[in-house]
């Protein structure tokens, strides 16, 4: 069935929405004088959020010893930049809403390309930390506009093959619908207003980078070398790829020109930090 892309996501706009309390939390961070003290209060106002701030920074993702008792301390410990993902985690949980496996498998899946764009970008330093999270949390946003789209049947359709083959969903979404999830996410990014450099690595994150050598592709493949290796870790995929040393050939490692000889200590760190988020939204 072939539906329009701005059909496709103005229908659901409704059903996949950024939170308006998310928006003006984050819009706060680029007044450089912000102070602790202002963004608890404005937090505050969101006790869900607030709740989520607390647990996430007494986990053991961040290692602190003594127990951190209200929201001022914690925004301190952690940061601003540590705040910010957290709310963009906090928002896009509602945005991914699980309701069965392959929603479940998507929120995973994204969280740890979150956590690995985080890692890899760290090494490479192409961005910030909090953009490289939010490229990493957004990359997939468009698998969940299709699934939310009564008309198809996207979760037999392309999620299950793509999840049970080697055939990416992209390839298959595009004989399907004509275009990808990479497509539909960028312009559901461009109706929220996000960043055009954001924009730019949901929409690019599925394409050939060798071939295009441009500059400003390195976000996109940023998070397309997250993914890979995410789906290498089998967060997304069905088996786990055991070779770790082929993330080298990628071609978005070849773009970015990426080597690790020893892939593990990125596996068990993203593993570890990808985890421990995983249980704090869980319980
Ligand atoms: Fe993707
Ligand atoms: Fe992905």
């Amino acid at each position: 069935m072939k539906i329009a892309i701005k059909e496709l996501v103005g229908n659901v706009s409704e059903g996949v929405s950024f939170p308006r309390i998310a928006v003006r939390i984050l819009r706060l961070f680029e007044d450089d004088s912000l102070s602790t003290y202002q963004l608890s209060k404005a937090i505050s106002l969101d006790p869900i959020l607030a709740a989520y701030i607390l647990k996430i920074s007494n986990s053991a993702f961040y290692g602190f010893k003594t127990k951190i008792k209200n929201l001022s301390d914690a925004i301190a410990l952690i940061g601003f930049e540590e705040v910010k993902k957290i709310v963009v985690m906090v928002s896009m949980k509602n945005a991914f809403s699980v309701s069965d496996e392959f929603d479940r498998i998507l929120w995973e899946h994204s969280l740890a390309v979150a956590v690995a764009a985080s890692e890899f970008n760290g090494r490479l330093k192409i961005t910030n930390d909090g953009s490289a999270y939010l490229m990493g949390l957004l990359h997939d946003i468009g698998k969940v506009v299709f699934k939310k789209t009564k008309e198809l049947n996207y979760a037999d359709d392309v999620l299950r093959k793509a999840y049970e083959s080697n055939i990416s969903a992209k390839t298959i979404e595009e004989e399907e619908y004509g275009y990808n999830h990479a497509d539909v996410g960028a312009y559901l990014l461009e109706t929220w207003n996000f960043d055009q450099d954001i924009v730019d690595a949901v929409g690019f994150h599925h394409i050939n980078f060798i071939a295009l050598k441009k500059d400003f592709l390195k976000n996109a493949a940023l998070v397309s070398l997250a993914d890979y290796f995410v789906n290498m870790m089998g967060i997304g995929k069905k088996e786990p790829v055991k070779d770790l040393i082929l993330i080298n050939e990628s071609c978005s490692a070849k773009f970015l020109g990426y080597f690790n000889e020893n892939p593990i200590d990125i596996l068990n760190s993203v593993h570890m930090k990808y985890s421990e988020l995983k249980k704090a939204f869980e319980s």
